[in-house]
C-alpha cells in the first residue's frame, strides 16, 4: 500500500506543471561572445583529406617514404635537389625507351580523389623540362582505370616554374585517381603536384572544402580553438606542432608526422601526416571568416604525457626559451605591425590587417608539477610584453580528481585567465553534472570547457548523447559569470579515416553530415544572448529534478528573450513560464524543437536529416507562457520584446 501511494505520488509529480519564474527585472551576468565555439584538431583526417581541400596526398614527395600514395610506372626517379629547401624531393619522368611504353605515376588521394560532374579542379605542378620543351597528360581515372577527364600541359622551361591547368570533371566519382603520363621524349621534373576544387570556401586557391567550412560558419561559433589537442604536444618534442613550419609559401612548409597515425593500433593509418597546407595563417583567416575569436594552443615544452612516459622526454625548464619565443612571435605574427618580422610575413601572405588575437592556450592537456613550472615563465614573458593578453592554462584530461584539483589551484596561483577543462563522459555523468559550475569560485580564473562530448556506450553520435549535452549546457549558460567558453570535441571525422568517435561533423570525399550533436551546438551558438536571466522553479535552478534542465537569456541588442529547456524524461511535461517584470502584450516568437523517439538515432551520410530541429512561429500574450515539452526533447523559444 505504501509502495502504491509512493508510486502515485511520483506519477502526480510527473504530471504536474513546472512553474518556472524568469526574472526580467534584474539583468543577470553577461554572456561572453566566445561562449559557444569550436575546436579543430587534425584527427580523423580533419585537415588533409578533410577541411583542407587539397586532393593529392604527399604532393611534394617528401613523406618519409617518398612515393607513399603514388604508383609509378616506366622510368621514374626520386631526386633530392628540388626548388624548395624544406621539401627537397621531387620526381623525374624520363622516356621509357620505346614510344609504346609509358612513364608516369598516379595518386590515390585520401581514400580516393573525390570529384563532382561539371565541377572545375585546378591542377598545378612545379616543373621543368630537360631540354627546350617537355609535355605531360593529366587524367582523372575511375577505380576501374577508365579515363573520364583529360588535360595536356607543356612544360616549356628548363627552369623550375609553376604550371596550372583547370580540369572540368566529366563525372562524379568519389574514388578517382589522378594519373600523369609523360608525353614527350624530353624528361620532365615535377614537384608539388596539386589538385584543388576551384569552388573552394571563399574561392581561395589554397582553400578549404566548401561544405565543411560552411558547416562551421553555420554554427555561429564565438571562439575557435586550434590546432589541438594532443598533436600540439608531440610524442617527442621534435614532432610537436610548430606553427612557424605551417606558415609562408605553401610549397616550402615542412610536413610533420601526425600522432593519430598510430595512437590506436586497431585504427592504424600509415599515410596520416600533417602537410601544414592549412597552417596558422589559414586557421586565423578561417576564424575571421566565421566570426570567431582565434584561440591558438602552443606547446609548453611537455610532450604527450599519455604517449610518452619518459620523464626526460620533456624540455627542461631551463631550456624553454625558444618555446617562449615561439609564443611571443605568434602574437606578433597575428597582430604585429607589417614592419615587424612576423607581421610582415602575415602581410606578405595576404593579410596586412591584424587578426586581433587576444588569447592563447599554453599546453593542451598537461598534469602534475611538470606543468605549472613550465607555464609560469610563459605567463611572465607574455604578460611583460602584452599585459592585456589572456592566457589559458589547463587542468589536465579529467574533470575531477587529484590532478584536476592541483591543476586548478596552480592556475589560480599563477593567475591564468582561463582554465581549460576536458571531459569525455557517459550520458549519466552529463545529466548528473549540469550543476557542476554552480559552486565554482567566482573570483578565480574563468572556465573554458575546451573539450567535451557525451560518450554513450556505443560511441555513436546518437540523439541520446546530444540530448544529454543540451541538458548539461544549460549549466554553462546559467553560470556564464564563470564559464566563458566551451568547445565540443572532436570536430570532424572522415567515415573511412576516423580514429576517435563521436565527432561533430562526418564526411566522405563528396558529402558531409551534421550530427545530432551538431544541431545542439548550433542551437546554442545561434541563440547565445547577451545576459543570463535567472530561471528558477521554487527558487531552485532547473538542473535535473524530474528530468528538466533549463536556462534563459536576454539578447539586449536584439531585444529577445531566449528560453532553453530540455526534457530528458520519457514522459511529456508542461512548463508554465512567468516573466517577472514583463508587461502583458502580444509578442511574436519562435519555437525550435530537437527530438527523436529513438534514443540511438543518428544522422548519417545516407540519412542526414533523421534528427534535425523543427522551427515554428509562436505568439505569446500576457506575461506567462505555457509550453508542452515532448518526452526526450530539447526546445529553444525566442520571444521578441
Ligand atoms: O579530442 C581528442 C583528444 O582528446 C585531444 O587531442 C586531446 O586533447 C584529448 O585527449
Amino acid at each position: 500500500m505504501l509502495a502504491f501511494s509512493m508510486l502515485l505520488g511520483t506519477q502526480l509529480l510527473f504530471a504536474q506543471t513546472h512553474n518556472i519564474q524568469v526574472d526580467l527585472k534584474k539583468l543577470g551576468s553577461p554572456i561572453q561572445k566566445t561562449m559557444y565555439g569550436i575546436f579543430f584538431e587534425d584527427i580523423n583526417y580533419g585537415a588533409d583529406g578533410g577541411l583542407y581541400a587539397e586532393l593529392i596526398k604527399n604532393r611534394s614527395f617528401d613523406f618519409p617514404q617518398n612515393l607513399l600514395g603514388w604508383t609509378t610506372f616506366g622510368n621514374v626517379e626520386v631526386l633530392k635537389d628540388g626548388p624548395f629547401a624544406n621539401n627537397p624531393n621531387y620526381v623525374r619522368l624520363s622516356y621509357a625507351g620505346h614510344d609504346e611504353k609509358q612513364t608516369g605515376l598516379d595518386n590515390e588521394g585520401f581514400f580516393g580523389v573525390g570529384v563532382k560532374q561539371d565541377a572545375e579542379y585546378r591542377f598545378s605542378v612545379w616543373a621543368r623540362s630537360a631540354e627546350s620543351a617537355g609535355s605531360i597528360r593529366i587524367e582523372l581515372i575511375d577505380p576501374e582505370s577508365n579515363v573520364f577527364t583529360t588535360q595536356k600541359l607543356t612544360v616549356d622551361s628548363k627552369e623550375w616554374k609553376k604550371y596550372e591547368v583547370v580540369m572540368k570533371s566529366r563525372r562524379t566519382e568519389a574514388k578517382a585517381r589522378l594519373r600523369i603520363f609523360l608525353t614527350s621524349k624530353t624528361a620532365v621534373d615535377m614537384d608539388h603536384v596539386s589538385l584543388f576544387p576551384v569552388d573552394s570556401w571563399k574561392g581561395r586557391e589554397n582553400g578549404l572544402r566548401k561544405d565543411l567550412a560552411q558547416a562551421l560558419y553555420d554554427l555561429h561559433p564565438g571562439v575557435f580553438r586550434f590546432p589541438g589537442g594532443c598533436i600540439v604536444e608531440g610524442t617527442e618534442t621534435g614532432d610537436r606542432y610548430q606553427w612557424k613550419n605551417s606558415v609562408g609559401q605553401v610549397e616550402n612548409r615542412k610536413s610533420n608526422m601526425n600522432r593519430w597515425e598510430y595512437t590506436f593500433p586497431n585504427r592504424y593509418f600509415p599515410d596520416y601526416r600533417q602537410s601544414y597546407g592549412m597552417g596558422f595563417f589559414e586557421l586565423f583567416q578561417l576564424s575571421e571568416d566565421i566570426g570567431a575569436e582565434p584561440l591558438p594552443v602552443i606547446s609548453c615544452g611537455l610532450v604527450c604525457q599519455f604517449q610518452n612516459k619518459d620523464p626526460k622526454a620533456h624540455v627542461p625548464v631551463s631550456e624553454l626559451q625558444p618555446y617562449i619565443q615561439d609564443a611571443l612571435d605568434l602574437i606578433e605574427f597575428a597582430n604585429g605591425d607589417v614592419t615587424t618580422k612576423w607581421g610582415k610575413l602575415r602581410a606578405d601572405m595576404g593579410h596586412p590587417a591584424s587578426f586581433h588575437l587576444k588569447m592563447m592556450a599554453v599546453g593542451n592537456e598537461q598534469w602534475g608539477t611538470l606543468y605549472p613550472e613550465r607555464v609560469e615563465p610563459f605567463i611572465k614573458a607574455i604578460r611583460a610584453k602584452y599585459p592585456d593578453f589572456k592566457i589559458v592554462g589547463t587542468a589536465g584530461p579529467s574533470p575531477d580528481g587529484k590532478d584536476f584539483d592541483f591543476g586548478w589551484s596552480e592556475m589560480k596561483r599563477l593567475k591564468a585567465d582561463l582554465v581549460d577543462e576536458h571531459y569525455y563522459k557517459d550520458p549519466q555523468w552529463f545529466l548528473a553534472n549540469a550543476g557542476r559550475y554552480d559552486k565554482y569560485d567566482r573570483k578565480g580564473p574563468k572556465v573554458f570547457a575546451g573539450e567535451y562530448a557525451c560518450h554513450p556506450k556505443n560511441r555513436k553520435n546518437n540523439f541520446e548523447s546530444a540530448l544529454c549535452e543540451a541538458a548539461f549546457m544549460t549549466g554553462f549558460e546559467r553560470n556564464a559569470d564563470v564559464v566563458y567558453q566551451c568547445t565540443y570535441a572532436p570536430l570532424f571525422a572522415h567515415v573511412q579515416g576516423w580514429q576517435w568517435k563521436p565527432d561533430l561533423i562526418w564526411f566522405d570525399n563528396l558529402r558531409s553530415v551534421r550530427s545530432v550533436n551538431y544541431y545542439v551546438q548550433q542551437l546554442y551558438g545561434q541563440n547565445v544572448g547577451t545576459n543570463v536571466l535567472t530561471t528558477v522553479e521554487n527558487k531552485l535552478p532547473l538542473e535535473g529534478l524530474d528530468g528538466i534542465y533549463a536556462s534563459s537569456a536576454l539578447d539586449k541588442y536584439k531585444n529577445v528573450i531566449i528560453l532553453k529547456i530540455a526534457n530528458t524524461s520519457d514522459v511529456a511535461k508542461k512548463a508554465s513560464y512567468t516573466f517577472n517584470g514583463l508587461k502583458a502584450a502580444a509578442r511574436k516568437g519562435t519555437q525550435t524543437v530537437l527530438k527523436s523517439d529513438v534514443l540511438d538515432q543518428e544522422n548519417t551520410l545516407d540519412n542526414p536529416t533523421a534528427v534535425v530541429p523543427t522551427v515554428k512561429d509562436i505568439t505569446v500574450s500576457g506575461n506567462t507562457f505555457e509550453v508542452e515539452l515532448a518526452p526526450k526533447s530539447f526546445s529553444v523559444y525566442t520571444i521578441q520584446l
